[in-house]
């Protein structure tokens, strides 16, 4: 087909072949179903975050973490020396992201629901929880809010999605879920 120049220099006038009006049909109304998938899975596919957002000051949001952590700390994690802490059952949990980590180490109580409390106090980051299907831009400034009740007892591992520098390939973090009354 476009092997050879196009006979007619005026290839544009053409009309398009019947079989490729099909395609583009098809390509059109399949690109209208995905589209309406997006709005149909916000409701039914319970892949949406209930997380709430509000401005922040990156100097108070760093102090409401420490306050948070010196209330809370459990432990320390291994020659890491990073805090675990444990939030009140049902209470507020936060983390933070900075140049290269997620700090603290929380440990949530399965099937118990907490407000997590999530931002960054220097550049852009990402929370990515894994192996869940949960993945959220974190900025400066922004105080993302998210409702969760964890339903697997674990380790999970946090890792940063949006390049950050240097160090944004060994920037992680980590929550543990426990039996309830287990743990601390
Ligand atoms: Cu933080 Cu990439």
């Amino acid at each position: 087909m476009a092997i050879h120049p196009p006979q007619s220099r005026v290839w544009w006038n053409e009309p398009v072949a019947k079989g490729e009006l099909v395609w583009i049909a098809i390509a059109f109304v399949w690109g209208l179903i995905m589209f309406f998938m997006m709005i149909y899975w916000h409701y039914y596919g319970k892949q949406n975050l209930s997380s709430e957002v509000g401005r922040v000051d990156l100097a108070v949001y760093e102090q409401k973490v420490i306050d948070f952590t010196d209330a809370y700390t459990v432990r320390e994690e291994g020659d890491t020396g990073v805090p675990v802490v444990k939030p009140p059952v049902g209470g507020d949990a936060y983390m933070l992201a900075r140049t290269f980590e997620w700090w603290p180490i929380l440990e949530l109580e399965k099937g118990k629901t907490y407000r997590l409390h999530l931002s960054s106090v220097d550049l852009q980051h990402g929370f990515s929880l894994q192996p869940t299907n949960i993945n959220i831009q974190v900025h400066p400034g922004l105080e993302h809010v998210v409702t969760v009740t964890p339903t697997e007892v674990g380790s999970f591992g946090v890792i940063c999605n949006e390049y950050c520098g240097l160090g944004h390939h060994v920037m992680t973090g980590r929550i543990y879920v426990v039996e309830p009354g287990q743990g601390g």
